[in-house]
């Protein structure tokens, strides 16, 4: 039996429905072996080949997550390479810095004797140590490492990751903890959109008025953005910082009016949208000025790649000013898209004569543009696949938006070799780089911003490093909530911010008014996509406290998907498992008394009061969801009129209501349907 177990396991190179392995993202090539490695006080970690002062610190940041994973205190750190449970051999430095397409291959061979992790360069070892993590878990003979032999490389040199520091600031120690999941996951590029209309991030020596009139004293001094880039480097990360210009930039012109298109002062915005406030191309004296910026930040981040920007420029400054209208006329540019052309031209030079090539939104492919450039596509896949035709390199962030809330299977079926990437040349493929997540962070704070990144980024991560065939998304769904359980070890708290923050929320609540409250905000996503925005009663801006339920529900519900995947099985079992129905009621009845434990409560918190419509729902189509379980029961079905009433109640409860969803409605919509005349659960079916 262990045998066939251990030739079936060995067999599978693609991640099944009940993986057995927690790897994310999962490996290019994975042989299972048989036994295990056990991990106890005696495993020690040494480095032989190419040493630097990165390895020994990656060697000390892996035994102290082993530590926490664990809470093995381990005796001896280091030492006889004899005695050594895992041996780490690194080939070779790598870049002095860090370069696109560096070689971040490794091999990891574990056996009940010891491990092995075999790579290139520091990248390789980097990525294999973060493997060797996620194979540790709890066993019946307490922690141990399964058998396997793997062989692992990237599919996309450019796997990365935005977060928007300008809307909302993010901290430092904030900062530093997702840069810890990034490397978790094996992404390789921080995207750092350090300024916006919001807030202009980054301390500039040479234009102070910069950080000074354009941060209200939220930015990141040269030494903090010195210590971010050393530690990104630690943990094999590339930093690429993105100046928007020349629109998004009214933090720039608070500090600097005489570079606008129209008449100041301006001041940093504090709401949110598409702003009319833009430099003024036209402007010899803007050059110079950029000329000084681009060369001052172009030294303090050493990265090969600077990102300009360049999206959602609406012109309006631009129509306004009849200087600038005698510009175009002069120069022969017809749109304020050539205009805006002429100014990324400019701006290139710049970035090139600073020894960096220019990457930037959609809005900076144009025909003619340098082929040294990199599109960052935003607004689809389709714009990627054409400037790929056209000799340019490109990542895709359109289907990545992390900020719409969307679910870790929806992202997860986002290629960036899909659409019309897909019928791209071999050649013309190899210009997709990969893509980036983005946090944009209208609604994120200090507080959950973890939870708006992890888990679904690595679900993410994983399109970007695994082979395209790696697909499945009930073995993605699996892995991925071990993966997001071990990423909690490296200090990020996407999981335990929840109950802080409803513990707030809930105030001086009993134990069963919090666990009421827990229920219903349990099955609850933020609305999706813009929604928030369009349906805000109050304009939101970057003071508005994040602290009601839409900023604490979880962006995609687990109890919700569970339910689900419950129904779902039930249903498609012609509705015949018992034991599967007990199941579902057991469910169905703690939704449906839950609004009469949460309505004390109601009384006391004004954030639950505002849930207050979307309990009474949750309870109403539980009741409804346990009727059509009676008549599946019974083998009766629901009557027409009964499944029309059921509809339009389910239909009603799965509106936005306080800009959430409840997410069991389209769940207990099948059981009606089920349960209905002609149904898959009826007799007469
Ligand atoms: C963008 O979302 N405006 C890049």
């Amino acid at each position: 039996m262990l045998l066939i177990l251990g030739l079936l396991g060995g067999a599978s190179a693609q991640p099944q429905a009940a993986p057995t392995l927690n790897l994310m993202p999962w490996p290019a090539n994975v042989q299972q072996g048989s036994g295990a490695l056990k991990i106890d006080e005696s495993f020690r970690v040494t480095f032989t080949g190419h040493t630097e002062s990165r390895l020994d610190r990656a060697g000390q940041r892996f035994m102290e997550r082993l530590h926490k994973q664990t809470g093995i205190l381990f005796t001896n750190l280091g030492g006889d390479t004899a005695k050594a449970t895992l041996v780490v051999h690194t080939d070779k430095a790598s870049k002095q810095i860090q370069e696109l397409g560096e070689d971040e291959s490794y091999t990891l061979e574990v056996t009940p004797q010891g491990a092995k992790l075999n790579a290139a360069n520091p990248l390789g070892v980097l990525r294999g140590l973060q493997t060797f993590l996620q194979l540790v878990d709890v066993s019946p003979d307490g922690f141990e490492a399964p058998a396997v032999s793997i062989k692992d490389q990237p599919r996309f040199p450019w796997r990365g990751l935005m977060i928007d520091s300008s809307r909302h600031f993010t901290p430092l120690d904030v900062l530093k903890r997702n840069l810890d999941g990034m490397e978790a996951v094996k992404l390789n590029v921080f995207h750092w959109h350090i300024s916006d209309n919001q807030g202009f991030r980054a301390e500039s020596k040479k234009f102070p008025k910069l950080q000074g009139a354009g941060s209200e004293g939220m930015y990141y001094t040269q030494e903090e953005i010195r210590d971010v880039i050393a530690y990104a480097r630690d943990r094999g990360l590339r930093v690429v910082p993105e100046f928007d210009m020349p629109g998004h930039s009214t933090s720039w012109l608070a500090g600097y009016p005489e570079f606008a298109s129209g008449p100041g002062p301006f001041s940093v915005d504090q709401g949110w949208g598409v702003m009319d406030p833009a430099m003024d191309p036209t402007n010899e004296k803007l050059y110079k000025f950029l000329d000084g910026f681009i060369g001052e930040m172009a030294k303090l981040f050493p990265d090969h790649y600077f990102h300009i920007g360049g999206d959602e420029v609406n012109g309006k400054a631009w129509d306004a000013n009849p200087k600038i209208q005698e510009f175009k006329k002069a120069h022969n540019l017809k749109t304020n898209e050539e205009l805006q052309a002429y100014f990324s031209g400019r701006v290139q030079k710049l970035v090139n004569k600073h020894g960096k090539a220019t990457i930037g939104w959609d809005e900076i492919f144009v025909s003619g543009a340098p082929k040294d450039i990199v599109i960052h596509s935003w607004r689809g896949p389709k714009s990627l696949a054409a400037a790929a035709k056209q000799g340019y390199q490109g990542i895709l962030s359109n289907g990545y938006y992390i900020d719409l809330m969307w679910s870790a299977a929806r992202h997860y079926a986002v290629d960036p070799l899909g659409g019309d990437a897909a019928a791209l040349s071999p050649e013309e493929q190899k210009r997709v780089l990969g893509g980036e997540a983005t946090m944009w962070s209208e609604y994120v704070n200090w507080e959950n911003i973890d939870s708006r990144i992890w888990p679904r980024t690595a679900a993410i991560a994983e399109r970007f490093w695994s082979p395209q065939s790696v697909t499945d998304v009930n073995s993605m769904y699996s892995r991925l909530e071990d993966a997001s359980q071990k990423l909690e070890w490296t200090g990020l708290t996407h999981k335990t911010y929840y109950r802080k923050m409803l513990q707030r929320i809930a105030g001086a609540a009993t134990a069963d008014e919090f666990s009421a409250l827990k229920t219903l905000v349990d099955v609850l996503e933020p609305v999706k996509n813009y929604t928030r925005e369009e349906t805000a009663t109050y304009h939101p801006t970057n003071f508005t406290p994040l602290n009601r339920v839409v900023d604490t529900a979880s962006p995609e519900s687990d109890v919700a998907r569970h339910f689900d995947n419950a129904v779902t099985a039930f249903v498609s079992g012609s509705c015949k498992d018992t034991a599967a129905s007990a199941h579902l009621r057991t469910w169905l009845l703690k939704w449906q008394a839950n609004d009469a434990a949460l309505q004390p409560l109601e009384q006391r918190s004004s954030f639950v009061k505002e849930v207050a419509i979307n309990s009474q729902d949750l309870s109403a189509i539980a009741g409804i969801g346990l009727a059509a379980l009676d008549a599946i029961a019974k083998g009766t079905s629901l009557t027409d009129e009964e499944k029309t009433q059921a509809t339009a109640r389910i239909a009603d409860a799965n509106k936005g209501k306080a800009q959430l969803l409840l997410i069991p409605a389209a769940t207990i919509q099948k059981l009606v349907d089920a349960a209905a005349s002609g149904g898959a659960c009826t007799a007469k079916n």
